[in-house]
């Protein structure tokens, strides 16, 4: 019995009752979801698998952070840099959102769900883009839970389209470089509408950014944890927002 609770006490990732508050709940948490792979492999399973496991935790996430109460979800689920993977790998990621949305959009839709995407949607296979499509247009009268799948997303082609778009109006007499502020920048992101994430969460022991919402992440909260993607549940988001809640956000002032 020592030696069971010596060995959970031990493990970084632990899993404690934690005391949430209601009256801070971060409004918009974003996860990087990392670690499929390797969960797979310690398992000696191929790397798929880990990401079907990752797709179970998805559905986790999502209804945790409905229950929570926190307003908008950004999952990380393909980058611009993703493509390099060997083509079995980015076939398997690119039928996760059709296959996910085929079993989950009805629940999604009874718990009030809208479900969006943000990144470069035209260079996604048909049928992704088709999945995406019929859910987004399914949900967008839903007023509960933003689910904001990062798809084809990268930070810095983000920021490099935004910077073209702005050019295009100088050039074309419509956008004076006075006019422009962080708030113009904002509205012509990808996550235009969305407020900044409160809170960003990366699985897997890396502790990297991967060009994710490099904008957008100026002031959030960052948190990570040992667990891979597959592992995440509801205790490991109560421990995320628990830590946010014991955070002091200063924004660069004095608190
Ligand atoms: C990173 O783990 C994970 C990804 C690149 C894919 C994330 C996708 C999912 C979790 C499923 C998405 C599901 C839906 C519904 C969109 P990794 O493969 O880099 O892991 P490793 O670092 O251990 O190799």
């Amino acid at each position: 019995m020592i030696k069971r609770i010596q060995e959970w006490l031990s493990r970084k990732d632990r899993q404690v009752p934690v005391e949430i508050s209601p009256d801070n709940i971060p409004r918009h948490v974003a996860i990087i979801m990392d670690g499929n792979g390797r969960w797979a492999k310690r398992r000696g399973l191929p790397r798929i698998v880990g990401h079907q496991n990752g797709m179970k935790a998805v559905k986790r996430a999502t209804i945790a952070a409905n229950d929570l109460g926190v307003e908008f979800l950004t999952m990380y689920a393909f980058s611009t840099e993703n493509w390099k993977r060997p083509k079995d790998e980015v076939d398997f990621l690119m039928r996760l959102p059709v296959e996910f949305l085929a079993i989950e959009l009805d629940e999604l839709i009874e718990k009030n769900v809208q479900v969006r995407v943000m990144g470069d949607t035209e260079a996604l296979p048909s049928h992704t883009r088709r999945a995406m499509e019929e859910a987004i247009v399914r949900t967008e009268s839903n007023t509960g839970l933003i689910l904001n799948f990062a798809l084809n997303y990268g930070g810095r082609k983000e920021i490099e389209d935004c910077m073209r778009g702005l050019g295009k109006d100088i050039q074309a007499g419509v956008l004076s470089p006075e006019e422009i502020t962080s708030e113009l920048i904002d509205s012509r992101l990808l996550s235009g509408g969305l407020p900044d994430p409160d809170l960003l969460i990366r699985t897997s022991g890396e502790m990297r950014l991967s060009n994710f919402m490099l904008w957008q992440i100026a002031y959030s909260e960052l948190w990570f944890t040992d667990a891979y993607w597959p592992e995440f549940d509801k205790a490991h988001l109560m421990q995320a927002v628990a830590e946010y809640q014991r955070r002091t956000r200063r924004y660069g002032g004095l608190k």
